[in-house]
């Protein structure tokens, strides 16, 4: 068995903290560790350093090196040029042997309990040996979330996997609530278990373009990536695969999962800090500080306030995706 973190993503949702040299999977939001370490950590848990791979932008490679220095050099596959997930999937994939599973993960996410992480992922490493589709991790949606895909779960082939009925990629507000509402839909958590077989066969099938200009490149030879690259299609694998395919399961996960989309997602997990020994609030309340100063906020409730090394953030919660906003206008600045 082989595992893939994806690690390309320039997510810029967390400034001052991120920006596009230090995006969010090489930031230690919740402890002393980056969420790209507490991902390898994850798989290492039950799995050898051989074993894991990461595939990242290249110039993210010093910083990823630097994180997990454990994993041989050449387990961190460069991309001279990132087109998306569908593309990262299908190069990284091919490391494995022909009936080997592989695990794709993202490199960013916030999954605290590592036993009962494996727990679902055994489940779904047996299925994708059993059936021979592509399974994925279904958490159970509890807002009409529009920033994530859906899985309509159909027939039960055990007490934790579904056949999957269709996938439907971020989908509009109106259909997030009507998805929320039937009770059988799950949230696709970004993580992907299949026999490397059965992943080319279906990308055959469903994506043919990607997959006949990446099926005889060594996911080593940059050289050659760096001149095709430009030329494939840019667009995740939730778009060209899963939301095509009629051969998907989901398993039931049963673990806490955050995909940390911003700041307010941060609050969420680790509360306000109204009460915080350097913060303090004169008429206002909820309030969510990240600073080594003391801070005095008089007169505001509901506001995020973050100090980096970049700048410092004040913002209205209900704004927090707007903070990528900042970060697009500070890359014009330059
Ligand atoms: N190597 C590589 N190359 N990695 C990439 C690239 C790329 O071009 N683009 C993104 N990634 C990495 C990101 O760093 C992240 O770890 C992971 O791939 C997923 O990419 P996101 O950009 O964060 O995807 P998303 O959050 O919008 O949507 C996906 O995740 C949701 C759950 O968090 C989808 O799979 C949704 O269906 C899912 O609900
Ligand atoms: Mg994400």
């Amino acid at each position: 068995m082989k595992a893939i973190i994806l690690a390309g993503g320039s997510g810029e949702r967390f400034w001052p903290l991120s920006n596009s040299k230090t995006p969010k999977q090489f930031l230690k939001l919740f402890s002393d560790k980056t969420l790209i370490r507490e991902t390898y950590e994850r798989m290492r848990y039950k799995m050898e350093p051989t074993d894991i791979f990461i595939i990242t932008a290249e110039k993210y490679q010093q910083l990823t090196m630097k994180e997990i220095p454990e994993i041989p050099k050449e387990n961190i596959i460069l991309e001279p040029i990132p087109r998306n997930t569908a593309p990262a999937c299908m190069i990284g994939t091919q490391i494995a042997q022909d009936d080997e599973i592989v695990v794709i993960l993202p490199a960013d996410h916030y999954i605290p309990d590592k036993s009962k992480f494996w727990d679902t992922l055994s489940e779904a490493i047996q299925g994708a040996q059993k059936y021979d589709g592509l399974f994925t991790l279904g958490i159970n949606p509890t807002r009409p979330e529009t920033g994530y895909g859906y899985i309509e779960a159909g027939k039960a082939i055990n007490n934790s996997t579904y056949k999957v009925n269709s996938f439907k990629e971020k989908p509009d507000p109106e259909k997030a609530k009507i998805f929320l509402s039937k009770g059988n839909y799950y949230w696709n958590s970004g993580m992907f278990i299949w026999k490397k077989g059965t992943f080319l066969e279906q990308m055959k099938k469903h994506s043919p373009g990607i997959y006949n200009q990446l099926i005889n490149i060594s996911p080593w030879d940059t050289d050659n990536l760096r001149k095709i690259m430009p030329n494939i299609e840019k667009i995740s694998i939730d778009y060209a695969l899963l939301e095509r395919s009629d051969n998907v399961y989901v398993v039931k996960a049963d673990f806490v999962w955050s995909d940390v989309g911003n700041w307010v997602s941060v609050r969420e997990l680790q509360g306000y800090s109204d009460n915080d020994e350097n913060v303090h609030v004169i008429d206002g309340k909820n309030v969510f500080v990240k600073s080594d100063k003391f801070v005095g906020i008089i007169g505001l409730s509901n506001i995020i306030v973050v100090e980096g090394e970049n700048g410092i953030l004040i913002a209205k919660e209900e704004y927090s995706q707007d903070v990528r906003k900042i970060s697009e206008k500070l890359k014009k600045i330059g």
